[in-house]
Parts: structure tokens; C-alpha cells; sequence
């Protein structure tokens, strides 16, 4: 493996982790929190660098529905991230507290919530949609070739895992928090650490899971045969 990928991988690694670990926000001590923030804007900004050609490539070739599709996705992940950085620059007590920020602070906390659940489904559905990228190199890597039995059995285990992180999803009221229905979080601070996580990842692997089929489709559909042209009455389509 080249090491720029090598890079890659471990960037994209460690912004995982470090976003299930700034979800779990009441279980962290605050300035660790804000610390580990402000590790994933650096990561951030090298996974832009890292992955540099995009921009390159932005503006050029064909603007199939999967590539918009993926397009609209970065976007809103990188209108997140914006929010989620101003935001905890101005509530920062630890990182940023030296700036001594008083102003905007109902409207951060706001801001903050919303961005911080809004940026965790679209990064995990960001994820999916170059999750045949790290299929293929973990298959590469295994040097795993599933029999159609194994590649059923994986697809069910996937469809049961996407199941559970709706129920996830549905239980932690995560939608009230993306819609900004309520002012504040419920945070059960005596809940077991490995049972927010456990349902964290379903939910990740929803997204996963949903963005990852949706760019099949989408691709499956965009090479799809064209309709043959059927002669009309007035010839048989053969030359004269
Ligand atoms: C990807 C980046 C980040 C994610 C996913 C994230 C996520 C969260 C979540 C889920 C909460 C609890 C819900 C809430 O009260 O809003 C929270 C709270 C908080 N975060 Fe972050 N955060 C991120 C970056 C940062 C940064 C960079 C800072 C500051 C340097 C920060 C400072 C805070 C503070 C001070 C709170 C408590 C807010 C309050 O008192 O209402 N966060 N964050």
C-alpha cells in the first residue's frame, strides 16, 4: 500500500473514532471534549489536503445522479463542520476559553446541538458512500473472496445491523435534536459507556448502510441500457 493511502486510512480512522468519542459527550471530561474537537478541525483540514484531487476533479466530467448525490453530501458535511467549529469556539472554556467570547451563547448551544447530530448522520452517510472503496481494500487485504452463501450472509447481518440503528435512532430522539425541537439534550449519565456506543455504531451503520446501497442504485441506474430506437413507419431503420 502506498503511504499517502496509508495516510488516508488512518485519518479517516481516527476521525471516526474521534467523532463516536465527541458524541459521547457526557461521559468525557470537558476539556478533553474540546481538545479532541479541536484534534478533529486539524484532521479535518488533512483529510481535505490528503484528499486534494477532488477539487481537481470538481468541476470536471459527467454530473451523474450518484455524483451529485455525493457532492450534496460533502457540502452539507463541510456547512456542519463549519457550525460545529464556530460554535464550540465561542462555548469553549478550556481550548478557546482565553478569547473570553461572552457574546452568542443561547444561539451557539443551538447551533452546536443541531450541528453536532446533523454532522454525525452525514458524516457516517459520507462514510457509505465510499464504503466499496474500503470493501475492496479490506477484501484485497484479507485476501477474502465470499462464496454467494457468505456474501447473503453478510448482506442479512448488514440489513440487521441498519434495522437495529433505526430503532437506535428512534429511541435517542435524534431527530428532535437535528430539528432543534427541544433546547436541550437528555443526557442519562448512569447509562453503560459500551451501550451508547454499541448503539451509536448501528446507527452509523444505518447510514452506512443506506448511503452505500443508494450509490449502487444510482449507479446501476445511470448505465442502465438505453431504450433501443424502434423503427418508425415510414422506414425499417435499414440504410437505402
Ligand atoms: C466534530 C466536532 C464536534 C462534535 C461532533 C461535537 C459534539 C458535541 C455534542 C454531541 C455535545 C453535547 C450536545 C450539546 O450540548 O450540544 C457537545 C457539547 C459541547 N461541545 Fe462539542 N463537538 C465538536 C466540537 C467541539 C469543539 C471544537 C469545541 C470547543 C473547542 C466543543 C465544545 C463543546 C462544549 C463547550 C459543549 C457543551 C455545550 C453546552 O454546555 O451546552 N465541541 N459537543
Amino acid at each position: 500500500m502506498k503511504p499517502k493511502t496509508a495516510c488516508k486510512i488512518a485519518v479517516d480512522i481516527l476521525m471516526t473514532l474521534g467523532l463516536l468519542f465527541l458524541m459521547g459527550y457526557q461521559f468525557w471530561q470537558d476539556a478533553a471534549h474540546e481538545w479532541a474537537g479541536a484534534g478533529m478541525f486539524l484532521l479535518f483540514l488533512l483529510h481535505h489536503v490528503l484528499n486534494g484531487n477532488w477539487y481537481r476533479t470538481l468541476l470536471r466530467g459527467k454530473r451523474s445522479p450518484a455524483r451529485v448525490l455525493q457532492l450534496a453530501i460533502d457540502l452539507l458535511v463541510f456547512l456542519a463542520m463549519l457550525g460545529l467549529m464556530a460554535s464550540g469556539v465561542i462555548l469553549s472554556n478550556h481550548v478557546f476559553g482565553f478569547l473570553h467570547i461572552r457574546g452568542g451563547m443561547g444561539f451557539a448551544r443551538l447551533l452546536h446541538m443541531a450541528a453536532s447530530y446533523w454532522g454525525f448522520v452525514l458524516m457516517a452517510l459520507h462514510l457509505g458512500l465510499h464504503w466499496g472503496m474500503f470493501l475492496g481494500m479490506a477484501r484485497k487485504a484479507l485476501k477474502f473472496r465470499p462464496s454467494r452463501a457468505r456474501q447473503i450472509l453478510l448482506s442479512i447481518l448488514g440489513a440487521c445491523v441498519a434495522a437495529y440503528g433505526i430503532v437506535a435512532f428512534v429511541r435517542r430522539d435524534l431527530l428532535t435534536y437535528m430539528l432543534v425541537r427541544t433546547h436541550f439534550v437528555f443526557f442519562d449519565f448512569r447509562e453503560p459507556i459500551p451501550l451508547f456506543y454499541l448503539d451509536y455504531l448501528a446507527m452509523m451503520g444505518t447510514c452506512i448502510w443506506i448511503a452505500y446501497y443508494a450509490s449502487q442504485f444510482l449507479r446501476k441506474w445511470a448505465a442502465r441500457p438505453k431504450m433501443a430506437r424502434r423503427p418508425t413507419s415510414r422506414g425499417t431503420g435499414r440504410p437505402g
